[in-house]
């Protein structure tokens, strides 16, 4: 589906980015992925999808303005200009309530789920225009764009805000022939989890508050994504699609 296209996935070392990579690479494209710290993660990642002709991965601190730069003319260099690109590396909140929050935190926060899509962003619509190609973006928000938690003030600022930096980049770009969507998950079995997947009781009590009765996983994430950098999915700009098992709705139930 994807064969001699160029992806970049940011946080593509872990999670929902590693489902999103392999899901491209295995579909013919040619993927970059960005790591954080676990460059082993990120080379068995890449080694899933073939060798260095295939799959690379870069190190990057998506919120680092050179660093993004760097990453963009990595994957020139490497295979040429990207026309796809997921957002999906991210910080979950600190559960911190906001008289207690340390500006440094809100800000870290901010960086890698706020200011990270908007620099990558900024740099693939560069390199697109530069070498005259459209191309489709998928930013992975989540359901607290909308749905706020207390001790989520970090979280969902950013989230919320993504959710806008989505929305407005699909009216600026879509004359461009460049499509902007998000993709909001509920709860979705990854690290990000860690303490559910570690503890089966909280897991059992979690899963029991979502209406289809269970976690999301990866791969269902990945396919979303999939579908909507897919040739398929060409009149569909501006929209985020939530997938959540209908978690989302589940505000004012028995009032
Ligand atoms: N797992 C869930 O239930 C869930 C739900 C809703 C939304 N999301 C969103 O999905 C995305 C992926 O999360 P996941 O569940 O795969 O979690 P994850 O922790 O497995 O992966 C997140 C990745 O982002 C990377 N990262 C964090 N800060 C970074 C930075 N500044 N620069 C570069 N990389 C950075 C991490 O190293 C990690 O590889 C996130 O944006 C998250 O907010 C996840």
């Amino acid at each position: 589906m994807f064969n001699g296209s160029v992806a970049i996935v940011t946080g593509g070392e872990s999670g929902i980015g590693a489902a999103c990579a392999k899901a491209l690479g295995n579909a013919g494209a040619h993927v970059v992925i960005t790591y954080f710290r676990d460059a082993a993660a990120a080379q068995q990642i890449c080694a899933s999808i073939g060798d260095a002709s295939r799959a690379m991965a870069v190190q990057t601190d998506v919120g680092d303005e050179a660093a993004v730069t760097a990453l963009f003319a990595t994957t020139e260099k490497a295979f040429g200009t990207a026309t796809l690109l997921v957002n999906s590396a991210g910080l979950n909140m600190s559960g911190v309530l906001l008289a207690d929050m340390e500006l440094a935190q809100f800000d870290r926060v901010m960086r890698s789920d706020l200011y990270g899509p908007f620099l990558t962003c900024r740099a693939f619509v560069r390199g697109l225009e530069a070498a005259n190609l459209k191309g489709r973006i998928v930013n992975i928000s989540s359901i607290h764009e909308r749905a706020p938690r207390p001790g989520g003030v970090d979280y969902d600022s950013a989230k919320g805000g993504l959710s806008q930096l989505t929305a407005t980049l699909a009216l600026e770009l879509a004359p461009k022939g460049i499509a902007v969507n998000g993709v909001a998950p509920g709860m979705i079995l990854t690290p990000m989890n860690q303490s559910a997947l570690s503890h089966p009781a909280e897991l059992r009590a979690k899963e029991a508050a979502i209406p289809w009765g269970r976690a999301g996983q990866p791969d269902e994430v990945a396919s979303l994504v999939s579908y909507l950098l897919s040739p398929a999915a060409d009149y569909i700009t501006g929209t985020t699609v939530t997938i959540d098992g209908a978690l989302s709705l589940t505000v004012a139930q028995g009032a």
